[in-house]
């Protein structure tokens, strides 16, 4: 949190009001026609902006290091806004085996639709990255960590691949978030996130935004204020507020995860801890080198008892809570192959690394002795 910046605020209050409005005055006709010319003018009309979005944009450009910052109303907005604001019939993208589920979704069944063209590769693998770029590719898409299985992807090396063809480099970066990795130093051009994860951080608010340079960010602007995905000015005011602990969550968050990985990787009913910041995770070298804040949040293990070992772990915990998402202060419980990847094939689900004894936590904030005793009770 900047302390002492306070745009958009010419208030008195420390808190800034709520622009609970979807309108505004305009001071003259002259002045109103000057305005409805602007490109994401603060005070016209909601969807096209407000105070309380401009608020939160200039602390999220900020965090990531960049020229200016687009909200919109859901992770998924931000992902659709930044790749479709970019391409056009004809066009062809490189992005990975694994994404987010939507996401997946979207490259392979919503972008053929429309004539583009969607290469994924493994995401471990650098030259599948050089080796899938074309002519006409204009976007190198990426995701690291992925979920579950915390794959990374070589964010530098992959940013030169893109610019070497030409193409634009996009990644969403809401697993290990700001505070451990900033992929706009490693030389990524826009990057993505569900702000309803770590960025909020209390699982009460759906949000996205997109960060990067400001000719981007009007373009997005641009798209979103056609196809409409706005941040309503009471969500944009409570992702602010959520931003003023993000320094202090993420530390927790990183120390929490790293202390109940090393629990998980020494508990003898565990076959497998996926976790960066494990000396055991395959890519390790590459974590310590492009997160440098820390590993995050996110841990997924194997049960040597299978599917029955793990439905019996997700039953028993008391503070863990069973929910999908992630990111918030409250340590949450899934079991990917049945809740989240269930539309997916037993084959789908092998080959991305979901075995059917695979557990995910989000590690909250919590006292993390607290948390390694509801896990060690349930795993007894
Ligand atoms: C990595 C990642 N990207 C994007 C999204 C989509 O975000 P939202 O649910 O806010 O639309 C999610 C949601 O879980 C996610 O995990």
């Amino acid at each position: 949190m900047i302390q002492g910046a306070r745009p958009y605020n010419d208030t008195a209050a420390v808190m800034p009001p709520i622009y609970q409005t979807t309108t505004y005055q305009l001071p003259s006709p002259e002045a109103g026609a000057a305005i409805a010319a602007e490109i994401a003018p603060s005070q016209f009309y909601t969807r096209y902006g407000s105070p309380n979005n401009k608020q939160v944009e200039a602390l999220l450009a900020a965090l990531e290091g960049s020229e200016a910052a687009l909200v919109l109303g859901s992770g998924m907005a931000a992902v659709s806004t930044a790749l479709l604001s970019n391409l056009k019939a004809g066009d062809h993208v490189v992005a990975q085996h694994t994404h987010y589920t939507a996401t997946m979704s979207l490259l392979s069944d919503v972008l053929p639709r429309f004539g583009i063209e969607v290469t994924q590769v493994d995401q471990r693998d650098i030259e599948a990255f050089a080796r899938a770029m074309r002519p006409n590719t204009k976007i190198v898409y990426t995701e690291t960590p992925t979920n579950p299985t915390m794959d990374l992807t070589d964010l530098r090396a992959t940013a030169e691949i893109a610019h070497a063809g030409g193409a634009l480099a996009i990644t969403d970066n809401t697993f290990a978030s700001a505070y451990n990795q900033r992929p706009l130093a490693l030389g990524y051009d826009l990057v993505v996130h569900s702000a309803t994860k770590y960025l909020n951080g209390h699982s009460d608010v759906t949000a996205g935004v997109i960060c990067g340079p400001r000719a981007l960010i009007e373009k997005a602007w641009e798209h979103m204020r056609i196809n409409g995905p706005v941040l309503h000015p009471f969500e944009a005011w409570l992702l602010r507020r959520g931003l003023q602990t993000y320094g202090l969550r993420m530390a927790r968050h990183n120390a929490n995860a790293l202390a109940v990985a090393r629990f998980l990787e020494s508990h003898p009913a565990v076959s497998r801890v996926y976790y960066p910041g494990l000396e055991s995770h395959p890519q390790h070298a590459l974590a310590k080198r492009q997160m440098p804040g820390g590993f995050g949040g996110m841990i997924a293990f194997e049960m040597k008892g299978g599917y029955d070992a793990a439905y019996r772990v997700i039953g028993r915990t008391k503070l863990c809570i069973l929910a999908v998402s992630l990111g918030g202060v409250e340590t949450l419980i899934t079991h990917p192959a049945s809740m989240v990847h269930s539309q997916q094939t037993d084959e789908q689900r092998a080959q991305a690394g979901i075995a059917p004894g695979l557990i995910r936590l989000s590690v909250g904030c919590e006292d993390v002795e607290d948390i390694i005793a509801d896990l060690a009770q349930a795993l007894a």
